[in-house]
């Protein structure tokens, strides 16, 4: 992907002022989902969006972002051109809400809990927002903001987790190259290839 994709300008102002995380309190049912303990702990940088500050260049995570149209997702020639350059063979949409999501309580957890996976973790979102909070090189958190028409790309081995914010609300298309593997490795997993060779790429470019 050419590195102009990371640079599209968004308004003056952007998200860090317009949204707080979520979490300033517990909601009802008691399920903190993760924005206080977030901003609360020690190291994390703050809220980024990847278009404001130049993605990876910004981050030092290879974390990369672009924006499409999110509107016409079902019929665009540029999600399409990506797909296939980038041999995204496999999707589907995933809604994450009270009401859509089975066992929404356990899978908010398990999404917020620090994790890596052996390949690219690829989404665009349709509709709604969250965070997705990653470790930069020195283990710090970063906390990406991402909204409708966000595409975003994890690399294969980064430390990440996921949070909705105060909408409790994202509906998102899953991207996989092949056959979709979901098997979120939980922390430590530092003896895992994927991790070893992204830590290797980070050694490269410091
Ligand atoms: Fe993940």
């Amino acid at each position: 992907m050419g590195a102009g994709l990371l640079h599209r300008e968004r308004p003056a102002g952007g998200r860090m002022e317009a949204r707080q995380p979520a979490g300033d309190a517990c909601d009802v049912q008691g399920t903190d989902r993760g924005g206080l303990q977030a901003r609360t702990q020690p190291g994390l940088v703050g809220v980024v969006s990847l278009h404001e500050s130049q993605g990876d260049t910004h981050t030092h995570t290879h974390t990369r972002a672009i924006k499409l149209d999110a509107d016409k997702y079902e019929n665009d020639p540029e999600l399409e051109k990506i797909r296939k350059e980038r041999h995204y063979s496999w999707m589907d949409i995933v809604t994450i809400s009270r009401e859509k999501l089975p066992d929404y309580e356990e899978k908010i957890k398990m999404f917020y809990t620090e994790h890596l996976h052996l390949d690219e973790e690829i989404r665009y979102v349709l509709d709604g927002s969250g965070y997705f909070d990653v470790r930069d090189a020195e283990d710090r958190w970063i906390r990406i903001a991402v909204e409708k028409g966000d595409m975003i790309t994890l690399p294969a081995g980064i430390y990440h987790r996921f949070t909705l914010d105060e909408q409790n609300y994202v509906k998102a298309m899953r991207l996989f190259v092949g056959e979709p593997v979901w098997t979120a490795h939980n922390r430590p997993a530092d003896h895992l290839e994927a991790r070893g060779r992204y830590m290797a790429f980070l050694a490269q470019r410091a």
